[in-house]
């Protein structure tokens, strides 16, 4: 149970963004800043207080925005830099901090710096990539990210203009920035120096785990891998003490901890600081949250809790349920990995790479209300910052007649309008066609509708947005598992010096009553979160759990 220092955020409601299928303002199918602004107030109306945006930057676009070609500008589809800069001031002045990604691993193809390396060996940028004439094999699990896909596959590719094959751990129009190159830290260095003289409050930063890694295959780990990311939070909070680092890093859970800003790097002979991470993605929650959700069972979250290290003070987990990528269930055991196949992706069609699922929250929940609604309240009492993915609040669904990935990426849907309000360009131009047909389609689940409706999800999320505020010591204090004796139902709490916060959650669809031996023996609780008798007895508090029942109290002074 310790306590830990009051920081921003720890207590907020992060929001990702793809600026791309959030708002276009200009009609030519291409979501923009400009669009972004004209809906910061329903941002601000549903209580995030950040927003994590997806590149921007001005890129051939062949992932997603994750190929960039220049680092300090913005796209010309989404609007100019002037754009971007009234966009922050705009998110400012309702209290919305920003984070950007910072894609540093590597750069698109079409990058001036790949460009000049390619044509002249000479040049100073030749040695800002990885490069060789004769490749040795991949290490065992380092091999391509994306498996099967066109454009990967393999980690080496011959450029028959310079005569060498460079390295690339994503697709192949993404070199590898050989970043234990001093020049190339400088170069990140300056773009961190940027963005945060602009105003955004921090970065999310691709790929970490890849971009601590030995550069050049063969040569070992190196010595003090976690320099790079402690160097670049040092650089970074030289502009602000509240300056962020989050980070995606699906690594093993035993070398989670290393990642965090005063965490340690401890392997054999070496003993070296840990990284320079505030926040770290928690894929592997992530992958036990629907474990436990398609088995009924309790017992997924409480081993992850347990398997996980505890962040160092002042650093914590963003935890979420779905992104834009695919469910990544990489770190389940085979079996289990099955069980959430057959209960949420039984068509093979929604699974990829040999590793996850491209569905949304509410399909792979059936659209079921109750499952929803206890998944998102599970979320936002794990340990750590909730992290919505846009049109999860509303239960938007996937389009699994697109390719890969891009079936979670579909716009905002907005009403029943045309193109779901997303933009008043001929659907045909759109930069992914809106989900039209079904039970998620726009003219059933869209953010109108649901706003008039106060039994609506969409209302849900912004009452449980709210009650997360309320709740700050799930960002700030350890958490403890709470035993009952069923098996279906996962319970902890957090205890602080004045209150205690308990929350209990049934996921076998079968009504319970459970006691939690939580708080102060004379103290009366007080409902914070769903519905349900709650009784004083002397071993604790009695809960009243419906089917799929969630249930959040304070027993204390609260
Ligand atoms: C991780 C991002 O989440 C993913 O979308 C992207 O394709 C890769 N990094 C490459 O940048």
């Amino acid at each position: 149970m310790a306590g830990r220092a009051d920081l921003w955020y720890q207590n907020a409601v992060i929001y990702a963004v793809d600026v791309d299928a959030f708002q276009d303002s200009d009609g030519d199918g291409v979501g923009d800043f400009q669009g972004l602004i004209s809906r910061l107030d329903y941002l601000n109306h549903l209580g995030v207080d950040c927003l994590w945006l997806l590149p921007f930057y001005p890129s051939p676009n062949r992932d997603n925005g994750y190929d960039v070609m220049d680092y300090y500008g913005v796209d010309p589809r989404h609007g100019t830099l002037g754009d971007f800069v009234e966009f922050l001031r705009a998110a400012d002045e309702r209290g919305i901090r920003v984070l950007v990604d910072l894609v540093a691993n590597h750069t698109s193809d079409q990058h001036p710096w790949f460009q000049r390396a390619r044509v002249d060996p000479d040049s100073t940028y030749r040695d800002y990539y990885v490069w060789s004439t004769d490749p040795p094999q991949p290490d065992p699990g380092r091999g391509s990210v994306f498996p099967g896909e066109a454009g990967a596959g393999r980690v080496w590719t011959y450029d028959t203009e310079a005569g060498a094959y460079y390295y690339h751990r994503f697709y192949e129009f993404q070199p590898d920035l050989n970043l234990y190159n001093p020049a190339v830290r400088e170069e990140i260095r300056k773009v961190v120096s940027f963005w945060l003289r602009l105003g955004v409050a921090g970065f999310r930063i691709d790929a970490a785990t890849l971009m601590i890694e030995e550069k050049r295959p063969g040569n070992g780990q190196p010595e003090d891998p976690h320099e790079l990311l402690r160097e670049l939070r040092a650089h970074a909070r030289r502009h602000g003490g509240d300056v962020v680092l989050l980070a995606e890093a699906d690594d093993d859970p035993s070398r989670l901890g290393e990642y965090f800003a005063g965490g340690e790097f401890d392997r054999g002979d070496r003993s070296r600081p840990g990284g320079g991470v505030d926040l770290l993605l928690n894929f592997y929650l992530d992958a036990h949250l629907f474990l436990a959700l398609a088995t009924g069972r309790a017992g997924p979250v409480e081993r992850a809790l347990a398997t996980l290290p505890p962040p160092p003070d002042g650093s914590g987990w963003a935890n979420f349920l779905r992104n834009y990528d695919e469910l990544n269930l990489g770190r389940l055991h085979r079996a289990e990995q099955e069980q959430v196949y057959e209960r949420f992706a039984p068509d093979a069609h929604a699974r990829i790479y040999g590793r996850g699922i491209r569905r949304r929250l509410a399909p792979i929940l059936d659209g079921d209300r109750d499952r929803i609604e206890l998944a998102l309240s599970l979320l936002f009492s794990m340990p750590g910052t909730p992290l919505l993915f846009y049109g999860d609040e509303i239960g938007m669904g996937e389009d699994l007649s697109l390719p890969g990935r891009t079936a979670v990426r579909t716009p905002m849907q907005w009403s029943d309008a045309e193109n779901a309000g997303f933009s008043t360009a001929p659907a045909s131009r759109l930069v992914r066609p809106v989900v039209d047909e079904g039970p998620f389609s726009y003219e059933r689940v869209n953010v109108a509708d649901e706003w008039a409706d106060p039994a609506s999800l969409l209302n849900f999320v912004e009452h449980l947005v709210g009650t997360r505020h309320e709740t700050p010591a799930i960002g700030r204090v350890d958490p403890e598992v709470v035993q009952t004796d069923a098996p279906s139902v996962f319970a902890h709490c957090y205890e602080g010096s004045a209150e205690t916060v308990a929350m209990a959650h049934e996921f076998a669809g079968e009504p319970r009553t459970v006691t939690l031996d939580v708080g102060p023996k004379d103290a009366s609780p007080m409902g914070l979160l769903g519905v349900g008798e709650l009784r004083t007895v002397e071993v604790g508090v009695e809960v009243d759990l419906g089917p799929y029942g969630y249930r959040w109290l304070r027993v204390g002074d609260g």
